[in-house]
């Protein structure tokens, strides 16, 4: 990538010097991953990007965009490296101790704003695994009739989460709790929305190292079969649940029938079942055990 040897340097030169080093790298998304960075680290516009090309960058800035350019070449995702990542219509902080909340995770979102058009105002929701708190905020940045409740075992998560909900004006309707997953709360929930960590412990080293390396482990591991945090919270579900209550759970898209039977076997009943954008079924909604 282009040195700069403390001279103030055009836009347009850095800009196309880190398109290149992204393109020539083989990148999935060279063009996109260079803009944001781009536009973020230099405080421009994308609009500004075009019509000011010219525009003379300062030496301490081009060396920041240049380390950050460094840190995605070698493997880093841009949410990570710019702390932050936009979730539904929010954009949420990240820090190393959460994880860089997905594209498919809005499935999840998706089935829980339909569930809770069939339930009464007000509603109580609780996230398991909050983590930025991805799921819950979106909810609660829907529905101004909910309140929520998010868990996490990782105090560090929890408040990086209560951060987030600060920022986007949601503190006075969240809580947030230390515990493993529902075993602090009570039975008073209308729905329940946990991504719990699902990967087969063995399976984490093949993981790309975007994730693997930069993912907390806690995050992302489900034990010998990767459906550890599953049993645990099927489990918890009928102490947590109210009667005609909804858990909905994201899901590997090939584990979709295992969990739904696990699911049954402790009395869950399998309601719906929803795609991600890539049509693979990515997360299921489940009724509170019949008492
Ligand atoms: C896959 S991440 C999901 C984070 C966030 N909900 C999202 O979708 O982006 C799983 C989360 O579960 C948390 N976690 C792991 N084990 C837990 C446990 N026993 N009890 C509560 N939370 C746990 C992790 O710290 C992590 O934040």
């Amino acid at each position: 990538m282009l040195e700069h040897g403390g001279h103030e340097i055009e836009l347009q030169t850095l800009y196309t010097s880190v398109k290149n080093a992204f393109r020539e790298a083989g990148l999935p998304t060279p063009d996109l991953d260079a803009r944001l960075l781009v536009t973020e680290t230099l405080g421009v516009s994308t609009a500004q990007l075009i019509a000011n090309p010219r525009r003379k960058i300062a030496p301490d800035l081009a060396r920041e965009l240049h380390e950050k350019a460094k840190a995605r070449l070698a493997g880093q995702s841009i949410g990570r490296i710019l702390g932050r990542r936009a979730f539904w219509s929010l954009d949420l902080r990240v820090s190393p101790h959460t994880l860089e909340p997905r594209p498919e995770t809005e499935t999840v979102v998706e089935l829980a704003l339909a569930a809770l058009t069939e339930i009464a105002p007000p509603v109580l929701v609780a996230d398991l695994g909050v983590g930025t708190g991805a799921i819950l905020l979106s909810i609660l940045s829907e529905r101004l009739d909910a309140r929520g409740v998010g868990v996490d075992v990782s105090e560090l998560a929890l408040r990086q989460a209560a951060r987030n909900a600060e920022r986007h004006n949601l503190a006075d309707r969240t809580l947030f709790v230390q515990s493993d997953f529902g075993a602090a709360l009570a039975p008073v929930f209308d729905l329940v929305v946990s991504n719990p960590p699902y990967i087969a412990t063995a399976d984490i080293e093949q993981l790309d190292a975007t994730v693997r390396d930069y993912d907390p482990r806690l995050a992302l591991d489900g034990g010998i079969d990767g459906l550890d945090c599953y049993r645990t919270v099927f489990r918890q579900a009928g102490s947590m649940l109210r009667k005609n209550g909804r858990l909905i759970v994201e899901i590997d898209p090939r584990a979709h029938d295992i969990v739904v039977d696990e699911a049954a076997r402790h009395g869950l009943i399998h309601l719906a079942s929803a795609d991600d954008l890539s049509g693979r079924p990515r997360a299921v909604s489940l009724g509170a055990p019949r008492s």
